[in-house]
């Protein structure tokens, strides 16, 4: 077996859970590269829990193998996977002072010189000078830092971090994301972090994972996924996207032609999943222009456009918001950065137009 602490991939193999008739997990496949910060993503009820509670070991899987390196740990006892986890109850033990939370895992082994790793982990996380307060005696992200020091004091290869910042407000939860990213980067564990927060996996992960319905629908580096989503389901849950349903009509150098509601636009065909047929256009917001349908001249004619009317405009101060319902009736959002205090108002008429290298194709979803 391998010893405690040594980084090594873990690896998920058609992993299956079910719980009677209904499948939480399905045939999930995947590798999480030994040292990495891995985020799984997805919507409640997709089945991110379930998973970490198979990789963790307090459920039995209904088929599939979980290997850390070489080693099948599908069957192995929980305490023996070199696995921790950290739940968004982070339950800390409410008698004992920080130290003695932390050192908890090294006493239970019977280790009788423990406050030279506790120091360590208390100033990895720092919390040193709060060494000898109470739990309760602690904000929450002090105690949430100490559920991470007292699980890391085990040498974990891998630690499973179920939406552990749940419970924490907005400021917060943005500074233990840096706090949790440099914690990582300094210890070089591998962390799997389970949120449904999609700002978060992509400020803190090296790799994002979506999950929907017990699946993985697409995988890989945060810029990736998000330039280029693969399904309609990523595109709107990871960041917002425009989209219109429409026809390849033919070819015009490297792009597509696709006819659709509100004239023909130029989709990469290198950015499409589809090649022919039936096809969802995606753009995200903030790659969209806005102006007034006066100065549509002045669009360039690369471009691809499409017209409208503002419905709403917010103003969030860098940027202002627009939403927009196009003549074909779908409502369009445009991010667009504010360099000039000229903001256009419900009513107006508008173009709406961007490059077409921003533009994703996609299978249109059954159901559209
Ligand atoms: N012990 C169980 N018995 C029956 N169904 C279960 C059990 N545990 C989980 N499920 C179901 O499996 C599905 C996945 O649950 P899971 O807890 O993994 O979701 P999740 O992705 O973690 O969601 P959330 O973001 O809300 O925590 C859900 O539909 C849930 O109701
Ligand atoms: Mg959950």
């Amino acid at each position: 077996m391998a010893a405690s602490g040594e980084v090594q991939d873990l690896r998920l193999v058609n992993l299956v859970k079910s719980f009677g008739d209904f499948t939480a997990v399905d045939d999930l496949t995947l590798t999480i590269p030994g040292g990495s910060f891995f985020a799984l993503l997805g919507p409640s009820g997709c089945g991110k829990t379930t998973t970490l509670r198979m990789v963790a070991g307090l459920e039995a899987p209904t088929s599939g193998n979980i290997l850390l390196g070489d080693t099948d740990i599908t069957n192995e006892k929980p305490y023996k996977r070199y696995v921790n986890t950290v739940f968004q109850s982070y339950a800390l033990f409410p008698h004992l002072d920080i130290f003695e939370n932390v050192a908890f895992g090294l006493r239970r082994r019977g280790i009788k010189d423990v406050s030279g790793p506790v120091n360590e982990m208390l100033d990895l996380v720092q919390l040193g000078p709060m060494a000898r307060r109470k739990p309760a005696q602690l904000s929450g992200g002090q105690q949430q830092r100490v559920a991470v020091a007292r699980a890391l004091i085990n040498e974990p290869g891998v630690l499973l971090l179920d939406e552990p910042l749940g419970a924490l407000d907005l400021k917060l939860r943005r500074q233990m994301q840096i706090e949790l990213k440099r914690i990582q980067t300094e210890v070089g564990t591998t962390f799997v972090h389970v949120t449904h927060d999609q700002e978060e996996a992509m400020t803190m992960a090296d790799t994002v994972a979506v999950m929907n319905k017990g699946r993985i629908e697409q995988m890989g580096a945060p810029v990736d996924i998000y330039d280029l989503p693969k399904t309609a389901f990523v595109a709107n849950f990871l960041g917002q996207s425009n989209s219109v349903a429409g026809t390849v009509q033919g070819r015009s150098g490297d792009d597509l032609i696709v006819g659709a509601p509100g004239g023909s636009y130029n989709v990469p065909a290198a950015r499409s999943t589809r090649q022919e047929g039936a096809i969802l256009l995606g753009v995200r917001p903030e790659k969209l222009s806005i102006a007034t349908a006066g100065s549509s001249a002045a669009v360039p004619d690369r471009h691809n456009r499409a017209t409208g009317k503002v419905t709403d405009a917010s103003f969030t101060g860098v940027s202002t918001q627009y939403l927009v319902m196009t003549t074909w009736g779908d409502e369009w959002t445009v991010f667009e950065q504010n360099r000039s205090v000229d903001l256009l108002q419900p009513g107006d008429e508008v173009v709406i137009h961007w490059a077409p290298e921003y533009t994703f194709g996609l299978d249109v979803p059954s159901g559209e």
